[in-house]
């Protein structure tokens, strides 16, 4: 079972580690889980609700009821696969320890049939304090995870442990708990991704509206299965940071070409994300071109396609895979993309479809192999279509 469909419940109490479980569910969704969270009104003072439910996608509550209306802590409780307080205060350990419920933090906990993990964050002599110890060791008889609180400075000014876990040991934790398979372990990816530059003098260039934002959450899908990846990234103002992601930084279709061609040789799945340009400048002058006429022509020339160039060379246990952008006879083109290029499958995105393509966080997409066979998936977030298309390249693997 890998972390897609896995679903946290992130509980935020009041303390002013509240900030450090922003950068949680970013890292939290970056590793493919689905997120929603559940504040204290306490909470609410040191972090906005408007926040955690922009970067999580989902309404945030902190009331039992809002407007009249209920707010089903029951469902939400069993809606998780995990739950985790952090920042868990003395006060909301207290109440965890003694089955409180004066809030929707504490109605959730009582709710949850999931295992519950809680990161502490206090000043170091509240973590000192026999009450919390003994408070701790009673949630822990009760099965509850404690994230160990770290050692360093504390809001207080004071010196020792309190700090609530960095989120990215939290992550760690919690993605090796919920048992992420490796099943791309030892596996080499490379992934083309983002725009390509084609430069017609120093300062212009031809270029398009990719951000790479696809290929880099194919990246992490494929790196977080175990894969190593090499990806070959066109410019873009977007980054990855990740042990697992070499980047190889290109500018033009040419740049990216090289790169691939030398990646494609140790590679074991190639995909083929980027938005390549087909034609670059036949010329690029060498000093800023000025204007003079009310007309400029510029000749351009077809640049090498990459994928064709890779499919032509692909051995038997080489996967490779490309994408179809396509405003018209969508299947069709598709198809014949996958003749053309020797593709095992296209990840075929309609310009037809709101929300599909460039510069959207959510993509639509069919997925057709190399026989036809042909799944449609619903609009969803990059992160969850890099999901798809992983389980698409690990269906195949298994089956070799
Ligand atoms: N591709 C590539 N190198 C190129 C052009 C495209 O590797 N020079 C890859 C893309 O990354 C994508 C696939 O080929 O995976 C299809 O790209 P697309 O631009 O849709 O196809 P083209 O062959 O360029 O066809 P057309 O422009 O006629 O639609």
């Amino acid at each position: 079972m890998n972390t897609p469909n896995k679903n946290i419940l992130l509980a935020v109490t009041g303390s002013i580690a509240a900030y450090k479980s922003l950068y949680l569910v970013r890292s939290l969704i970056k590793s493919g889980f689905d997120v929603k969270v559940v504040m204290t009104q306490s909470a609410t003072d040191f972090v906005s609700k408007l926040s955690f439910s922009t970067l999580s996608n989902n309404d945030v509550y902190s009331d039992i009821t809002s407007e009249s209306e209920w707010n089903n802590h029951v469902e939400l409780g069993l809606w998780a696969d995990l739950m985790i307080v952090a920042p868990a205060t003395a006060n909301t350990l207290a109440k965890m320890a003694h089955g409180l419920s004066d809030n929707m933090v504490m109605a959730c906990y009582l709710s949850a049939k999931c295992p519950v993990y809680f990161a502490p964050a206090m000043d170091r002599d509240m973590w000192l304090h026999p009450s919390t110890q003994h408070n701790i060791k009673l949630l822990q008889s009760y099965g509850n995870i404690m994230i160990d609180p770290e050692n360093g400075a504390l809001a207080s000014g004071l010196i020792g442990v309190g700090r609530m876990a960095e989120p990215e040991h939290i992550v760690d934790k919690i993605t090796s708990d919920l048992k992420v398979t490796q099943d791309l372990a030892g596996k080499n990816i490379m992934i083309t991704a983002g725009p390509t530059q084609e430069a017609l003098d120093p300062v212009r260039f031809i270029g398009n509206r990719s951000t790479g934002k696809m290929g880099i959450a194919l990246a992490l899908a494929t790196a977080n299965r175990g894969a190593h990846v090499t990806l070959i990234l066109g410019p873009t103002y977007l980054s990855v940071d990740h042990p697992s992601i070499t980047t190889v930084a290109v500018q033009s279709a040419h740049d990216m070409y090289e790169a691939s061609v030398a990646a494609f040789a140790n590679a074991d799945i190639a995909i083929m994300a980027a938005a390549v340009a087909d034609y670059t400048p036949n010329v690029v002058a060498k000093q800023k071109i000025k204007k003079k006429s009310d007309n400029l022509i510029v000749e351009l020339v077809r640049s090498k396609d990459i994928a064709a160039t890779l499919g032509k060379t692909k051995k038997d246990k080489q996967l490779l895979i490309g994408f179809a952008l396509e405003s018209e006879n969508e299947v069709a083109n598709a198809k014949s993309k996958i003749q053309r290029k020797n593709f095992d499958f296209i990840v075929l995105n309609s310009l037809q479809d709101k929300g599909a393509g460039f510069q959207h966080d959510t993509n639509k997409v069919t997925i057709i192999h190399k026989d036809n066979k042909m799944t449609s998936y619903e609009l969803k977030s990059k992160d969850k279509v890099a999901q798809d298309i992983t389980e698409e390249i690990v269906q195949i693997i298994d089956k070799t």
